[in-house]
C-alpha cells in the first residue's frame, strides 16, 4: 500500500505557544511516522515566545506584524500569501489572538481549525475559565473546531471535558484545561490528517475513531 503523503500545516500563534510546543512534540521534524508536516509557524507578534520554539525545532517561522498594515484585510492578505507560499494545505490557529476577515476564512473553508479553551458553544470569547467558575458549571474543557466567520463557531471536531472541583480557581482550572488542550489538539489534527474528518451539513463527522462510553457525574454523590 502506498503511504499517504503528509498533511502540510501552517500554525498561527500570538504568544507563548504551549499548544504549538505540543504539536511540535507530536508532529515535528524529529518525529518518525508523523502524518503531518509543520511547514510554517507564523506570528502576528514579533516577540511571541512561540517563534523561539519553532526555531529551536528547525521549523520555518515568520513574524508578520499586524501593526505594519493599514487594516485587517491588508494584514490577512499578507498572511494568506505567506501561508500559500509555504505550501501549507491547512491552517491551525494555536492561540492566535487576532480576528480574521471573512475573506481569509472563506479562502480556507474547512481547512482552518482553532482550539478554544471551553466546551463550545458555551463560553465563547475570552476569560473562559473565570466565566465557567462564575456560572457554576460542573464540567469545563476545550474544543477543536473548524472556523467560521462568527467568532468561536464552526463544526466541532473534538472536545475534552473535565470536572470542575469545588476549590478550583481560575488558575487551577486553566492549568488542567491547558493540559487537556495539549492532548486534544494533536488527537484532532491526527484524525484530520488520516482523512477521518469531513463536514456535512455544518457538522464535522469523524469516521472510524474510538469514542468514550459511560456517564460522568460531578459530584459523584456522597
Ligand atoms: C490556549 O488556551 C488556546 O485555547 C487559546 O489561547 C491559548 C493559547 O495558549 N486559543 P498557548 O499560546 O498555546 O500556550
Amino acid at each position: 500500500m502506498m503511504a499517504r503523503s503528509k498533511l502540510k500545516i501552517a500554525i498561527l500563534i500570538s504568544g507563548r505557544g504551549s499548544n504549538l510546543q505540543s504539536l511540535i512534540d507530536h508532529f515535528g521534524p524529529v518525529i518518525t511516522g508523523s502524518p503531518i508536516e509543520i511547514v510554517l509557524v507564523l506570528s502576528n507578534r514579533p516577540d511571541a515566545f512561540g517563534l523561539e520554539r519553532a526555531k529551536k525545532a528547525g521549523i520555518p517561522s515568520l513574524a508578520i506584524d499586524h501593526k505594519a498594515y493599514p487594516d485587517r484585510a491588508a494584514f490577512d492578505a499578507a498572511m494568506d500569501q505567506a501561508i500559500r507560499a509555504s505550501g501549507a494545505e491547512m491552517v491551525v490557529l494555536a492561540g492566535f489572538l487576532r480576528l480574521l476577515t471573512d475573506g481569509f476564512i472563506a479562502g480556507w473553508r474547512d481547512k482552518l481549525v482553532n482550539i478554544h479553551p471551553a466546551l463550545l458553544p458555551s463560553f465563547k470569547g475570552l476569560h473562559t475559565h473565570a466565566r465557567a467558575l462564575e456560572a457554576g458549571v460542573r464540567f469545563h474543557g476545550c474544543t477543536v473546531h473548524y472556523v467560521r466567520p462568527e467568532m468561536d463557531t464552526g463544526p466541532i471536531i473534538a472536545q475534552a471535558a473535565l470536572p470542575v472541583r469545588p476549590d478550583d480557581t481560575e488558575e487551577s482550572l486553566g492549568r488542567r484545561v491547558l493540559e487537556a488542550e495539549h492532548r486534544l489538539f494533536p488527537l484532532a489534527l491526527r484524525l484530520i490528517a488520516e482523512g477521518k474528518v469531513r463536514v456535512e451539513n455544518e457538522r464535522a463527522i469523524v469516521d472510524d475513531a474510538a469514542f468514550a462510553g459511560g456517564v460522568l457525574f460531578n459530584p459523584m454523590g456522597s
